[in-house]
């Protein structure tokens, strides 16, 4: 009966059945099941029983209107997704009954040479913008993630960071204009939505504050030719002083360097090994950065025979694990490479961790199947940008971030637990060595272990602080002001939703 009063209420909201039924998928229609896993991407959530009450695919904005006044309406809650690679599965699972808004049809991307501005829709993916740009130009790119099967959608609305970082910042840095709808089913832009709204937007984590249709984005200009090398060390053959030596430096290498670390177990049983891999993009030709690496960090050891040059959104394709003689169109699939059930955590590191804390990294590896640690260094444009310019705070002073991955196969169901308990003693034994009161955590990599809403709709502030002062230091306040000038009733809610301020309800 809820489908149907919603279905007959999106009716009368858009005068059209035909219309309707195009877009509104119940759990009767044969294509429910599949659109519900398209875009799954953490398949540990693929048996679980929270299911929507129905999908909507919607094509234009009144139709996104006529939902959000139907669910508030009926007092159902929506999820929106756009890319489905939220780490806690919160653009398609919800406790209370609720229906998905997915933004498949909202993938148009426009890209303006002349003012080297984009207009973006939420559903695109990083790979579909990434090929649209490097179709038009070779001479421009975009700040935002490695992996091309990740949206826009919440990727620019929790900050967004690749390759470029240490050179451009955030991908929330660079959006200069975006279409919201709000919980009154009101459409508006960055002038009508006002700064602090828009402000909120870029790094505060959408899902909290309306429906994010499209972004205005500054495009960045790249070298014609960029250049990428993969080092790889294993820990017990020099890996370790390396690891140690780079967190010293890589924050200050030059800000065209970017170099980051990921560590991984390879080889099983008593063959099993930690690997470091250097992972880097160099925004110039090799002749350039053969000398620079020399003068940065001679002992990487790195030869020109280890190094690839590419254009820019080649490299897209290279860090994404394509290799650049690949036709471009890699980057248009929808199929991530590698799928497996994760859990991830995340940490900001102020200062070097000492030799002590590697070797218990290490040594904790040696417990895991597939085990890694993902050092994105920092320094650069992030040092310059100002900690409220935007909600992610994480800037000047963090040498680097980490994200924690431990994966496990999707059969493996059963084994959840013994996984999720490895992670929980590795991020238990790497307190003292990462930030602090409070220990910072990047929202697009979301935790619901570091807390989360009640139920209901009333979380206290201050309850909400123990997580949200993670992600956003001194931030989280404002985004609560925000929040209750928008959407004071908290319609648009989750489990890590930004709670309105109390006083200013
Ligand atoms: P999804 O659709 O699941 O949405 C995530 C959150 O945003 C949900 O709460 C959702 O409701 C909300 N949301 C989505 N669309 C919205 C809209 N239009 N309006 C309002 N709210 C909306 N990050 C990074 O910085 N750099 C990287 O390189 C990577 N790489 C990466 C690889 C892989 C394999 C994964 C799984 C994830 C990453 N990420 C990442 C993390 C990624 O940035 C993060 O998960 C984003 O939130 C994903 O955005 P999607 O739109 O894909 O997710």
């Amino acid at each position: 009966p809820t489908t149907e009063t919603l279905r007959l209420c999106m009716t009368t909201q858009l005068g059209d059945y035909t219309e309707t039924s195009q877009i509104i998928h119940t759990s009767n229609s044969s294509s429910y099941s599949s659109i519900l896993k398209s875009s799954q991407q953490n398949p540990r959530w693929l048996n679980s029983t929270s299911k929507p009450l129905l999908i909507l695919t919607p094509f234009n904005e009144s139709e996104i209107r006529a939902a959000v006044l139907c669910s508030r309406k009926r007092g159902l809650q929506i999820r929106v997704r756009s890319g489905g690679h939220d780490y806690e599965g919160l653009s398609y699972l919800c406790k209370t009954p609720f229906i998905i808004i997915d933004m498949i049809n909202f993938k148009s991307i426009d890209v303006n040479l002349a003012d080297e501005t984009a207009w973006v829709q939420s559903g695109a993916t990083l790979g579909e913008l990434y090929y649209s740009i490097g179709k038009k130009s070779d001479v421009h790119g975009f700040p935002a993630g490695i992996c091309p099967t990740v949206g826009v959608g919440g990727h620019f609305s929790g900050g967004g960071f690749g390759t470029l970082i240490r050179k451009h910042g955030l991908a929330a840095d660079h959006v200069i204009d975006a279409i919201l709808i709000d919980a009154n089913g009101k459409i508006m832009n960055r002038k009508t939505m006002g700064e602090d709204l828009f402000w909120a937007i870029r790094g505060g984590g959408g899902a909290s504050f309306g429906i994010i249709v499209s972004w205005k984005i500054k495009l960045v200009q790249v070298p014609k030719v960029v250049t990428g090398f993969t080092v790889n060390k294993l820990i017990s053959q020099g890996g370790s002083s390396l690891v140690n030596r780079w967190q010293y430096i890589a924050d200050k290498f030059h800000e065209d360097l970017f170099m980051r670390v990921i560590l991984q177990n390879v080889g099983s049983g008593s063959q099993k090994q930690v690997q470091a891999a250097f992972n880097s993009l160099f925004l110039g030709g090799i002749e350039t950065l053969m000398p620079l690496m020399k003068q940065s960090f001679p002992e990487l050891g790195l030869a020109a025979k280890d190094c690839i040059e590419m254009s820019w959104v080649q490299s897209a394709q290279y860090f994404a694990g394509y290799k650049k003689e690949q036709p471009l169109e890699v980057l248009l699939s929808r199929e991530a490479l590698y799928k497996s059930n994760f859990k991830a955590k995340s940490d900001f590191v102020i200062n070097p961790i000492p030799e002590i804390g590697l070797r218990g990294i290490w040594e904790r590896f040696m417990l895991e199947e597939l085990a890694f640690m993902i050092l994105d260094p920092y320094g650069g444009k992030m040092a310059e940008i100002s900690e409220f310019e935007i909600p992610f705070p994480h800037r000047k002073g963090n040498l680097y971030n980490i994200q924690y991955i431990v994966k496990w196969d999707v059969n493996e169901v059963s084994e959840a637990n013994k996984h999720m308990n490895w992670m929980n003693m590795l991020y238990g034994f790497m307190k003292p060595y990462v930030s602090n009161s409070p220990r910072g955590a990047y929202i697009n990599y979301k935790d619901l272990q570091l807390g989360t809403n009640n139920k209901g709709t009333n979380t206290s502030y201050i309850e909400a602080s123990s997580w949200g002062r993670k992600y956003f230091k001194n931030n989280f306040k404002r985004l609560a002001q925000v929040k209750s000038k928008v959407d004071p009733h908290n319609f648009f809610r989750n489990e890590q939703s930004i709670p309105p301020l109390p006083g200013l309800f």
